[in-house]
C-alpha cells in the first residue's frame, strides 16, 4: 500500500495530540487498519517514521497488542469471549456454533472477506455473559442461535444494533474511532443499565464501603 499524504497527514494529527510523537504509536496504527482492515510492512514502516521509532520497534508493538492484525479482517470482526464466566455461561458454544456457520476457526477470516471469527479474553462485561463483540460493540447475553441470527442480518446487508444501543457500522469505521475517538457516537445507546449497578445498588443499601488505603483485611 502506498502511504497517501492525506494519511500521512492524519498520521500527524495524531503525533501533534501526545507529549511524544512515540505515544501516538497505537491510534497510528489503528488509522491504517480502519484504512485497509490490516496493518501492512508499509503502514508500519509510515507509522514508525512518524513515531520516531524503529520499523522492529513498531512491528514489535503490532505483532504484540491481538487488536492488530497482519492480514485483512474483512468487514465485520466477531469475538467470541471464552474466558472462565462466559464460557461457563455458553462462550464456549456460541464459539463453536459461530465456527461452524461462518466455516473458520480461531483468528481466521472467511472466503468471501465478510468475516472475521477470534476467540477473545474477558471484555469487562461479565454481567451480561456471555458476550460477544460485533466490530467491537457488545453482543450480551448472546445463546448459539441468537449469535448465528446475528450473522446472518449482516450477511443480508439488514442494519444491526448492538444489544447496548448502537449501530454496527463495520471493523473501518470502528477503527477508525480507536485512533480519532471523537465520533460523536458517546452518548448513544445504554452503556449502564441495573444490573450492572446491582452491587452498588446493594453495598449502598447495606452501608458498605471500600477499606481505606493501606487498611485492606
Ligand atoms: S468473562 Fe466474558 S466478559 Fe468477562
Amino acid at each position: 500500500m502506498t502511504i497517501s499524504e492525506g494519511t500521512r497527514d492524519q498520521l500527524q494529527e495524531l503525533v501533534a495530540r501526545y507529549p511524544r510523537p512515540r505515544s501516538a504509536l497505537m491510534p497510528m496504527l489503528h488509522l491504517m487498519q480502519s484504512l485497509e482492515d490490516e496493518v501492512t510492512p508499509e503502514g508500519i514502516s509510515a507509522c514508525a517514521e512518524m513515531a520516531g521509532v524503529s520499523p522492529a520497534e513498531a512491528t514489535a508493538v503490532a505483532s504484540f497488542y491481538t487488536m492488530y492484525k497482519r492480514r485483512p479482517v474483512g468487514k465485520h470482526h466477531i469475538g467470541v469471549c471464552v474466558n472462565t464466566l462466559c464460557g461457563l455461561l455458553g462462550g464456549d458454544a456460541v464459539y463453536e456454533a459461530l465456527s461452524e456457520r461462518l466455516g473458520v476457526g480461531h483468528d481466521q477470516p472467511t472466503s468471501d472477506g465478510d468475516f472475521w471469527l477470534e476467540r477473545i479474553e474477558c471484555q469487562a462485561a461479565c454481567t451480561h455473559a456471555p458476550v460477544m463483540t460485533v466490530d467491537w460493540e457488545y453482543m450480551d447475553d448472546v445463546t448459539p442461535s441468537s449469535a448465528v441470527d446475528v450473522i446472518d442480518r449482516l450477511q443480508r446487508g439488514e442494519t444491526v444494533h448492538s444489544t447496548r444501543g448502537p449501530v454496527i457500522r463495520g471493523f473501518r469505521a470502528t477503527e477508525h474511532t480507536l485512533a480519532f475517538p471523537e465520533d460523536g457516537l458517546a452518548a448513544e445507546g445504554t452503556p449502564v443499565d441495573d444490573k450492572m449497578l446491582a452491587g452498588l445498588r446493594i453495598a449502598k443499601e447495606r452501608g458498605m464501603s471500600a477499606p481505606a488505603a493501606g487498611q485492606e483485611g
